[in-house]
């Protein structure tokens, strides 16, 4: 339907199998390579704010208040979508303060602790967005391609194209 949004949904879902592996990494690849590790992870946290937050407000401005409008029967499963969005964001703050201050830290057994807290914020972070990205797709993305009609759907279009230009 909207391929941009869709696209998105593909480069997310590669990123957290990615950063999977790299919480995988962090716990048995140990003190040595932490600072690898970390940056590593860090990569994965700039593409969350470079290219997944505005996904998220590309659906929240223009998908998510076009389909309720639209198609009425979906707006609760949208208020579901719209606080998993909120969700994640906290989580993703707390995920973004443990890398910020684990190399400032002096001792390595609270470096140790605190990547031990990283991991389970991040294997959290990419149980949301794994479970959220299904249900969206399985709800909001596949009933708006059944049932929107072609104009709805090439305004929808439309209107999020331009907005995704204004942010460039
Ligand atoms: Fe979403
Ligand atoms: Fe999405």
């Amino acid at each position: 339907m909207v391929a941009l949004l869709e696209n998105a949904h593909t480069d997310t879902l590669q990123k957290i199998d990615r950063l999977q592996d790299i919480l995988t990494n962090l716990r048995f690849e140990g003190k040595v390579r932490l600072g690898k590790n970390l940056k590593e992870a860090g990569r994965v946290l700039d593409f969350f704010d470079k290219e997944l937050m505005p996904h998220l407000n590309l659906e929240e401005k223009i998908l998510f208040p076009f389909v309720e409008t639209h198609l009425p029967k979906l707006e609760s499963v949208i208020h579901l979508l719209q606080a998993e969005h909120e969700d994640f964001r906290k989580n993703l703050e707390g995920f973004r303060f443990l890398l910020q201050e684990i190399p400032k830290k002096k001792y390595e057994s609270i470096r140790g602790e605190m990547t031990e807290r990283l991991r389970e914020q991040g294997l959290y972070l990419i149980y949301l967005l794994r479970n959220h990205i299904q249900e969206e797709t399985e709800t909001v993305y596949k009933v708006a391609n059944r049932e929107l009609r072609p104009s709805e759907k090439s305004t929808l279009q439309k209107e999020i194209v331009s907005l995704n230009s204004q942010r460039r």
